[in-house]
């Protein structure tokens, strides 16, 4: 009788990238005591089917999936319903004999929030900057958790009318240039466009219209604390940054592939802050 295999989870993307995901994985085998693995494996378009196909014949209980695959695994799996509203798969996993795929930047999204800035989701009107993938996900998370009104403005206002069009009659589509009329009404803003990185354009927002108690938090991770979270904590609001998305999205894959949920420890935070 052979021995049991190590489970082994991996990241599906290409071309390869640095990710932060092995640290944050392995941090959680190591600490939690469990022996298993996680690595990065490049795989080209051409070879996504055979790859997914054959993920558990590899050795793998699961896979994260990134660019430029997160689109296409959906039809090699079976997409669960965050998966579906996201149009977007980022995690792999079996059940029941059967590979299925999740989109985890909605949970990532949410328990960041949660952790950070506990009782945001008393805020009724929510404030979303961006329509692209990510966004999706974030707008998907706030419905499910009650935000009855959610302003999506987007440079291209035709993707914001897409995406409100697709969530329903909560979400209300928003020229860029109307976004200072709304910031007074906004109790929680978000921030999923690329704006603020490093290396890109500058997110022009006035925080100071906020309401007072406000929350604001971006998706963007480097840097760290972006002009946009800095201009907030100067002010006084709650803020919570994209770091902790990052690393808060990571804990459902852990869980699914390993069957311990992990936790987001400061530990954990310095260690990928020391990576950035
Ligand atoms: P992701 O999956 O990370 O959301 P994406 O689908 O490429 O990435 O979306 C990027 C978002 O950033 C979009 O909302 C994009 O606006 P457009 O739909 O108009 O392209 C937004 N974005 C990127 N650069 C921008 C800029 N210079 N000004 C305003 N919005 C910008």
């Amino acid at each position: 009788m052979s021995a049991p295999r190590t489970p082994a989870a991996c990241l599906i993307g290409w071309p390869a990238a640095h990710s932060r995901s092995p640290l944050i994985h392995h941090y959680w085998l190591r600490t939690l005591g469990i022996e298993g693995g996680y690595v990065i494996e490049a795989v080209p378009p051409e070879d996504l089917r055979d790859f997914v196909l054959r993920l558990s014949l590899r050795g793998f209980v699961g896979a994260n999936v990134t660019i430029p695959h997160k689109e296409a695994v959906l039809a090699l799996s079976t997409p669960d319903t965050r998966a579906k509203a996201v149009g977007a798969g980022n995690t792999l996993w079996f059940a029941d004999g059967e590979l299925r795929s999740t989109n985890t930047d909605v949970e990532g999204f949410l328990g960041n929030l949660d952790a950070s800035t506990p009782g945001w989701d008393e805020a009724e009107e929510a404030l979303v900057l961006g329509a692209g993938g990510a966004s999706r996900a974030v707008v998907f998370g706030l419905l499910d958790r009650g935000v009855k009104r959610i302003h999506l403005a987007n440079r291209t206002l035709a993707r914001a009318e897409a995406l409100a069009a697709q969530f329903g009659p909560n979400v209300h589509p928003l020229p860029w240039d109307a976004i200072d009329g709304i910031l007074p009404r906004a109790k929680l803003l978000v921030n999923t466009t690329s704006l603020g990185m490093h290396g890109q354009g500058a997110l022009d927002v006035d925080v100071a219209r906020l309401p007072i108690g406000a929350v604001v938090t971006d998706l963007v991770y480097v840097p760290l604390v972006t002009p946009l979270l800095a201009a907030a904590g100067d002010r006084g609001l709650k803020t919570a940054d994209g770091l902790g998305m990052l690393l808060h999205q990571a804990v459902r894959g852990f869980e699914l592939w390993f069957g311990q949920r992990p936790e987001v420890t400061a530990e954990l935070r310095a260690l990928v802050e020391a990576d950035l």
